[in-house]
């Protein structure tokens, strides 16, 4: 969690992949927002990279479109006035990344705004490129001079990071060869959600919730990550990834760590990060003969979605015809220690899914009923505590609550926290928002370090394996606006358990 924000120190940002898609759709409209917010310093230089070649201008008014499209607050279109003092902070340097020799233009740059400014900048480099382009960028970049002072260079890599354990493990030496841990940022956009942050703040700011939230209380946990959506025109990154790799090695197991954690001793960005590859490595190594028990795949058909026709996975565009990729995985995991022991995890993520929603459960054990008469029991629930993330932001607990009338009947009812009703909407920061201010201040806590990259890829790696040695014979196994392939189901409900879709009375 970040700590108070000041304003940061003069900073040039370059960004790798500067006519790319995540720049427009995310980190200039992120930068954009706190710019209105006035959290840039008044000495900031935004510097596009890539191999198209735009003047200044024209890269501007492409920015400019992806800020009408995308961006929480639009441009006033009656005075142009924050746009076009923020655009003056941008600028676009034509180059091909894979050039060694081209990198003194970075340097070039710098060095005339240091003396522009009179002072020393920090200087990021963003890295918003394809993965394996990582590589080449850093050896590019290590070589600099000015990436030899590791107090005022960063260099910000997104995801994925690595393919699996091994890769990972090579890209993390090589980085490490050429920068400290420090300068390296590496993007979990989950960590920077709001309502992701919050889950330390509930936890740990409250007296109520610490002394229940152990294998004496919960009976299990649940994440639900439901997207409407396919792979979007992506299927050329799908196709080496899938769920596994897209969402749960990060994403996912990150949220387990931010429920499972032990309280920190400060926000300190080491302590947080060492409390959480706590969890990675109390998480049980499942064999690879025990991964079938423990995982479920699916891969969504065409069909009907809220009414209109959409294409199945195999038939998306730079997807194989006979794509065993997975576009949902569902998994049990175990978290292997004293407060978590026996207390399952079960975690789902899907495309074309009934639902977009991310949401935790924790649901508590079951509560003496003897008291009570049968039937005023009859519609008795454990106690429930739903922490949606997304879209929908609120908290629910549900407890029971006796039916008014004379007689005892009991029934479950939910007290709910909505940051919409408690808050004002739109103050409510971008995950990218938080996050790039956090590299400008140099804070750490929020991204990934190394050993917590390495230990989520090795709790996957069976089931990866697993899954690559054994193809499906059933794919695609579910149909665009279910819940994702009946194995699913059945993967929680040999527990007695059932999956929780909506937090919603009505709904139940
Ligand atoms: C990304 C994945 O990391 O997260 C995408 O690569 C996925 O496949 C996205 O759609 C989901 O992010 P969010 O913030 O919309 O839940």
């Amino acid at each position: 969690m970040s700590q108070q924000h000041h304003i940061p120190p003069p900073t040039i940002i370059f960004i790798f992949g500067g006519s790319g898609d995540l720049n427009l759709r995310k980190l200039t409209p992120a930068l954009y927002n706190l710019f209105l917010d006035e959290y840039l310093p008044a000495k900031i230089s935004i510097v596009g990279l890539g191999r198209t070649k735009y003047t200044d201008e024209n890269f501007r008014e492409r920015l400019l479109n992806g800020i009408q499209s995308f961006s929480r607050r639009k441009p006033d279109p009656d005075s142009q006035a924050h746009w076009s003092s923020f655009s003056q902070q941008i600028q676009y340097i034509s180059m091909d990344g894979e050039d060694d020799t081209a990198y003194s233009k970075l340097s070039d740059f710098v060095s005339a705004k240091k003396n522009e400014w009179n002072i020393e900048p920090n200087v990021i480099f963003y890295l918003a490129v394809a993965p394996q382009l990582v590589p080449d960028i850093a050896i590019s970049l290590g070589k600099l001079p000015l990436c030899q002072n590791t107090s005022s260079t960063r260099i910000v890599i997104e995801k994925p990071f690595g393919h699996d354990y091994q890769s990972a493990r090579e890209l993390n030496l090589l980085l490490k060869s050429m920068f400290k841990e420090e300068q390296i940022y590496r993007i979990d956009h989950y960590l920077g959600k709001e309502t992701v942050q919050n889950i330390l703040a509930f936890r740990f700011a409250n007296a109520l919730f610490e002394p229940i939230w152990n294998r004496n209380y919960i009976e299990h946990v649940q994440i639900t990550n439901a997207e409407i959506v396919g792979v979007e025109g992506r299927g050329g990154y799908y196709e080496h990834s899938g769920a596994l790799r897209d969402m749960v090695q990060n994403h996912i197991l990150q949220l387990i760590c931010m429920i499972a954690m032990e309280a920190p001793v400060s926000f300190d960005a080491n302590e947080i990060r060492n409390k959480k590859v706590d969890v990675l490595n109390a998480i049980r190594k499942i064999s690879n003969e025990e991964a079938h028990a423990h995982a479920v795949r699916g891969q969504y058909s065409s069909g009907f979605m809220k009414g209109i026709a959409v294409k199945g996975y195999r038939e998306e565009d730079s997807v194989d015809k006979h794509s065993n990729i997975e576009t949902f995985a569902a998994v049990k995991f175990f978290v292997d220690n004293w407060r978590w022991q026996g207390v399952p995890f079960y975690v789902r993520s899907g495309k074309m899914l009934h639902e977009k929603n991310t949401i935790i459960t924790i649901q508590f054990k079951q509560a003496p009923n003897y008291a009570f008469p049968p039937e005023a029991a009859e519609t008795w629930r454990p106690n429930r505590l739903t922490i949606s993330i997304q879209p929908d932001m609120d908290i629910r607990l549900r407890f029971q609550a006796k039916k008014p009338g004379q007689d005892m009947t009991l029934n479950p009812v939910d007290m709910i926290f909505s940051y919409a009703d408690a808050y004002e909407h739109d103050h409510e920061p971008e995950a990218y928002e938080t996050l790039l201010l956090d590299v400008m201040e140099g804070n750490a806590t929020l991204f990934m370090r190394d050993d917590q990259i390495e230990a989520a890829w090795k709790i996957i790696m069976p089931i990866l394996e697993t899954w690559e040695a054994r193809p499906p014979v059933d794919f695609p196994n579910y149909s665009p606006d279910s819940w994702g392939p009946e194995d699913a189901e059945a993967l929680i409900a040999r527990d007695g358990h059932n999956w929780i879709t909506l937090p919603l009375p009505h709904k139940e």
